[in-house]
Parts: structure tokens; sequence; C-alpha cells
């Protein structure tokens, strides 16, 4: 599986769109009944996922509660949100809003930035090459922060001014509290402390953005933000919009929207660490909806391995009764799937499709 060095067709962006005051969408955003948002069931409007405070590992008395209550959530729900963290609140409100700032700039500002299918970094406004299939209602952009001989500023917005170093500043807090997630997942899951650091690669980890930018939609009913999918990453931290909600994620046969806690991240489990744990831990599908009155913003940090080291179920999770559940394969295999596919529910990792095509 390759991925060819441009687009099947010409690319829109998704904001031109709505911007241009149209009333009704155009066809190729419009999903098949079966997998519009209004058409399955929304679960226990009051349902969310667990919130955790991170201030508890700090604390003698806390910290195995809360290593307990982390451990609850990679597998009861591979999703929860984590307040206490150690990324200055100011910082996430900083970095959210330069990226606002930056969709707002003209279009040829963001045109300047233009991404391909070979590397996806910069602006974009579809995941997947695949001729004539239904794009979601979203732009994005793509950045490499690690491993740093991807890091290449002149790929990253030049503006707004601050835009390089209030992300350079975000990122190496994101990517330290990741650390620190890493740990506390491998002494959860009975292993070395370091275990999946170092399978991730140790000092070579990567680290990649994507800034989702969601425009008002007139039919928000007809269309989807972002498709179900699961990260492909190791470990997921996003900075949702903080006022305009989108985010589900599934849970049995429904959805359930987020409610972000003030200054808090959404952590979820990606697919590399359901391979590692031999699906101790599972990602988890999520999608994003859209609506006609407020754009929305979101912030999601990949944080994954090394991208050419084999990654395999842990040998120490593999038992007669629990065999391997997947082959080894480097991360740079793996991503080319949803690169050339565009987003499709957990299929990547043999589970069948749970929303209808
Ligand atoms: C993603 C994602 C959710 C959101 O970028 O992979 O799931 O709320 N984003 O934007
Ligand atoms: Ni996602």
């Amino acid at each position: 599986m390759n991925c060819p060095r441009d687009w099947p067709e010409p690319i829109v962006r998704v904001q031109s769109l709505s911007d241009s005051g149209i009333r009704t969408i155009p066809e190729r955003y419009v999903k098949p009944p079966e997998a519009r948002p209004a058409l399955i069931s929304s679960l226990d409007d009051n349902a969310n996922i667990p919130l955790i405070d991170l201030g508890g590992l700090l604390d003698d008395t806390l910290r195995e509660s809360t290593l307990r209550q982390v451990s609850d959530a990679c597998r009861d729900w591979g999703f929860f949100q984590v307040v206490n963290h150690g990324v200055r609140p100011e910082l996430m409100d900083q970095a959210r809003e330069v990226w606002r700032e930056f969709f707002h700039e003209p279009m040829e500002v963001k045109q300047a930035y233009a991404n391909s299918p070979t590397t996806y970094e910069g602006y974009g406004s579809r995941l997947g090459v695949e001729k004539g299939a239904v794009l979601d209602w979203s732009d994005y952009y793509f950045l490499h922060y690690l491993p740093i001989n991807l890091r290449d500023f002149n790929k990253w917005p030049s503006l707004p001014n601050s835009l390089r170093e209030v992300i350079a500043e975000y990122s190496a807090q994101v990517v330290r509290l990741g650390g620190v997630l890493l740990k506390i997942l491998s002494i959860n899951l009975g292993l070395q402390e370091e275990f999946l650091r170092n399978a991730f690669g140790g000092d070579d980890v990567g680290a990649c953005l994507r800034v989702n930018f969601y425009p008002k939609c007139p039919q928000p009913d007809l269309t989807l933000g972002l498709s179900p999918h699961s990260d492909p990453a190791g470990l997921t931290f996003l900075l949702p919009d903080q006022q305009v909600p989108g985010l589900q994620v599934r849970r049995g046969d429904g959805w359930i929207t987020v409610k972000p806690a003030p200054h808090a991240f959404i952590v979820n489990i990606g697919d590399q660490i359901q391979v590692l744990s031999n699906a101790i831990y599972k990602s988890v599908e999520h999608r994003v909806i859209v609506n006609t009155a407020y754009e929305r913003v979101s912030l999601a940090y990949f944080y994954n391995p090394k991208s050419d080291l084999l990654i395999g179920p842990a040998k120490e999770l593999v038992t007669p009764d629990r065999p391997a559940l997947y082959p080894a394969m480097t991360f740079d295999e793996y991503r080319l799937y949803i690169r050339t596919k565009g987003p499709k529910g957990k299929s990547q990792l043999g589970e069948s499709l749970n929303s209808p095509k």
C-alpha cells in the first residue's frame, strides 16, 4: 500500500463552503441515512466519561486510588478526562486561540501550507485518498513535534506571530504529560515502569498535533465533523473547545457526548496501546458532530511509538489462555491504512464496523 503523491480530486475547504452561506450542503458531505448523527441512539444525556484528578499521584495517601481510577478508566472506557495534569491552563487557552486565529487568517495565508497525502503535514481538508469518498465537515492542520528530525518550524504557520512559540511550549508540556501517563499505564498493566516508554522507542518517541477546525454547518443532521474511528496513535491528548461540545464516544450501541471539564485534557487509548496490551486496554471509537450556530476548534496531540519499531503484544501479557491477538507491525505501516482509506471505525484491528456503512 503506497500513498499517492496528490489528492484524487481538487480540495475544497469546508470553511469556504460554510462562509459562502449555502443553505444545503454538497452531496459529498451527506452521509448515508444509517450513519447520520440523529439516527443512532444517544445514551443518557447525563452520562460522561470518567474525570480523574492526577494531582493525587503526588499525594502518598491518594496515589494508589488515583492509579486505580486510571486503570479502571483504561479497562472500562478507553477514554477519560484528567485535571491537575501539569500543563498550564493559560497555555492551553493560548494554544487553542492561536489556532483559532490561524483558521481565521485569509485563505492565501492558509493555502501556503496546503498539505498532500505523502506526509499529511500542513493544512488539509480530507483524510484518505479514495476517489469519490464521502467527506467529513472539517478542515485541519497537522504537524510534527517529535522526533526532532521531523520538527520543521517552516511547516508550522508563521501567523499569528506567537503561534510557533506558543505551540512549541505547549508541545513540550503535553509530551511530558505523555511520559507520565505511559509510566502509569505500564505500572497498571503489571509491567516495569519504563516498559511502554521503551517499547515506544525511549527518547525517540513520536509526537504530532492535529488541529481540527469544524465550521458551522447548515445541515448538521446529515453529516459528521469527523467519522467514527479509533486513533492509530499510542495515546491521544485532546484539548477540546471549552464552549462547543461535539466529541462523541461509543458506549455499547450508542454514543456519549463528552462534556469537557474546565482545563481538562480528554485522554484516550490508541490502537498501538491496544496492540501492546494485547487488548487489555482498547482504543474506543469516537466521532464528532457539528452544529449550525458555532464553529469548533480542537487540538488532538498524538503520542506515538518511533515509527519504524515493531509494535506487537508485550510478551508478559501473552499467556496460553490469552494468545497474542495481533501480529507485530511498525507504526509507519499501521497508519498507512487510515491515511489511505480515511476513518473507518475499528476495521483495521479486525473488528467489524459497528456503524453501518
Ligand atoms: C481526532 C479526534 C476529536 C475532536 O482528531 O482524532 O478524534 O473532538 N478529534 O475533534
Ligand atoms: Ni480521534
